[in-house]
Formats: C-alpha cells, structure tokens, sequence
C-alpha cells in the first residue's frame, strides 16, 4: 500500500501520522511505502515541530529525519489512499488536485475508526505538548485500524519514489 498522510503545515499532525503508520506497518511486517505533506507552503524544507518529535520519541518513533513538503496534485496518481487530518485540509485536496480528484482515494483519517462521523485530528500548532499527546493517540487508534483493513491489499498506485 501507498499511503499519504496529508496536514496543513505538514509539521505537526501529518509527520505523526507517518511516522506512527510506518512503525506499525513495520511492526506488521508490510511493505508500504508512507509519506506526508501539506496543503499549505509555510514550512518546506523544515522538520517535524519539536513536540512532535518529543511526543514521537516518548512513544519510540523517531520522526527527526522528515522534511515537510507541499502536496501536489500528482500524489492523487501515486498513493492508493490519502488521509486528511480535518475537514478544511481535504476540502484543500480537493482544489489543489483539479481534473485529478478521486474521492475513492480521499478520507478524513478519523473516518477509519469512526466511519461517517466526519472528526477532525485537532490542529494543535498554537496548543502544549498536551495536544501533540492528543493527537498522537487519536492518529494510533485510525493507524491500527488502517494496518488490519488493508494489511492483505495490492497497491494498484503507480510506483513512485517516496
Ligand atoms: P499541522 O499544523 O497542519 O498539523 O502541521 C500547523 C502547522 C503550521 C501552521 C498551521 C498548522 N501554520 O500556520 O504555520
């Protein structure tokens, strides 16, 4: 499975998000291949906010070698499944992707423990290390559930260098 965890900033939620997904999926013994990025341009080139490396850390993930970038219409064409942390963060997807928009491929994360309900991973930028603990148990719970659904699927994305 190609899978792309997708944020606003890609500093805090969705680096947690890939780096929980791909230590799980390593757990499970999977092959997928696991990226992040963000809808926003504040942050590229950057790595994960310091509480969120601190909260993966803590949690034994070690998320300092990522650098945030920018989501990019093509990402449709090469994961099987994008997650988006809120709601404000798929409807981004949705523009940005234009004539390559796939709703098949597109969910809020929080729709893979809680189908329907539409919750949004709560931004915590401008919150404590609270929040990033919040987050990071909200994310796990989707993660494990995305590793039990799909941990017996073929990737049917075009290959791609992640
Ligand atoms: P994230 O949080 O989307 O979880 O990475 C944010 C990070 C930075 C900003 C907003 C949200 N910002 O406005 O710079």
């Amino acid at each position: 499975m190609k899978i792309l965890m997708v944020c606003l900033g890609n500093i805090c939620r969705s680096p947690l998000a890939e780096g929980i997904l791909q230590h799980k999926a390593k757990e499970a013994n999977l092959n997928w291949q696991i990226d992040s990025a963000g809808t926003g341009n504040y942050h590229i080139g950057d790595p994960p906010h310091v509480l969120s490396q601190k909260v993966a850390k803590l949690n034994g993930i070690d998320i300092s070698n990522q650098q945030c970038r920018q989501f990019v219409k093509v990402d449709l064409l090469h994961f099987d499944k994008i997650y988006a942390m809120d709601s404000e963060v798929y409807d981004d997807i949705k523009k940005i992707s234009g004539e390559l928009w796939d709703e098949s491929k597109v969910d809020l994360l929080m729709n893979e423990a809680y189908p329907t309900e539409n919750l949004d991973v709560p931004d915590p930028w401008y919150g404590t290390e609270i929040n990033y603990h919040h987050v990071f148990k909200m994310v796990s719970e989707a993660c494990d559930i995305i590793i039990e659904k799909y941990k017996n699927q073929k990737s049917k994305a075009k290959s791609q260098k992640v």
